[in-house]
């Protein structure tokens, strides 16, 4: 069986639902490597700041490395700004998608909110309310991602940094992508890891 046989979802059987299983989990498999040329892809979009999208996410996620975050931060701060290929107007959230079957629900939160925690910084030369974040100012997650965007984040666009290259996240992201997806023991909701465990770098 090359194809399935139906023409209409609701015509399919047995077989060819199964077949289709198959393939995608065969191609589940790619998602690591799909996501490294998205990212690669990142550095041909937005213009106008001192380094490009990839340069700042290979930033962020040099700085989540040095700061001695664990690997779920590392990956979440390289792929937090994927969504600005396809999502310009919600590209938080759909980073946060991308992440959330795999990695702690606190670093998924953190990416879905970065957006509205990063106007602290600009709102109020864009006319929009910096502490529009204060909504959140109850959830446990909220210092996290006012951390994440203080030391990671907003601080990313730094030409003069030495940002560590793509090939340094691969593993990483290879490991995070093959992790069992939904499964509770890479979610630990509720559960908070530090973002900063090495305070001798800087
Ligand atoms: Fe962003
Ligand atoms: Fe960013």
């Amino acid at each position: 069986m090359k194809q399935v046989k139906f023409v209409q979802m609701k015509d399919g059987d047995k077989e060819d639902y199964e077949f289709l299983i198959k393939h995608e989990v065969e191609h589940t498999k790619g998602t690591a490597d799909r996501l490294i040329k998205a990212l690669v892809e990142l550095d041909e979009g937005l213009s106008g700041y001192k380094i490009t999208r990839l340069g700042h996410s290979l930033q962020s996620a040099t700085r989540a490395w040095h700061d001695g975050a664990d690997i779920d931060w590392i990956v979440s701060a390289l792929l937090h700004d994927i969504g600005d290929i396809y999502a310009p107007y919600n590209h938080d959230e759909y980073a946060a998608s991308i992440l959330r079957p795999f990695v702690r629900e606190q670093c998924s939160w953190v990416v879905e909110k970065h957006g509205i925690f990063q106007m602290i910084y600009y709102g109020e030369h864009v006319g929009s309310n910096p502490h529009k974040r204060d909504k959140y100012i109850e959830n446990i997650y909220f210092k996290d991602c006012s951390d994440f965007c203080e030391f990671w984040d907003q601080k990313s666009f730094d030409p003069d940094y030495d940002t560590k290259p793509i090939g340094f996240f691969i593993p990483l992201v290879r490991e995070v992508f093959s992790r069992k997806p939904y499964d509770s023991i890479f979610i630990r909701p509720n559960e908070r890891e530090p973002l900063i465990t090495n305070t001798s770098t800087g």
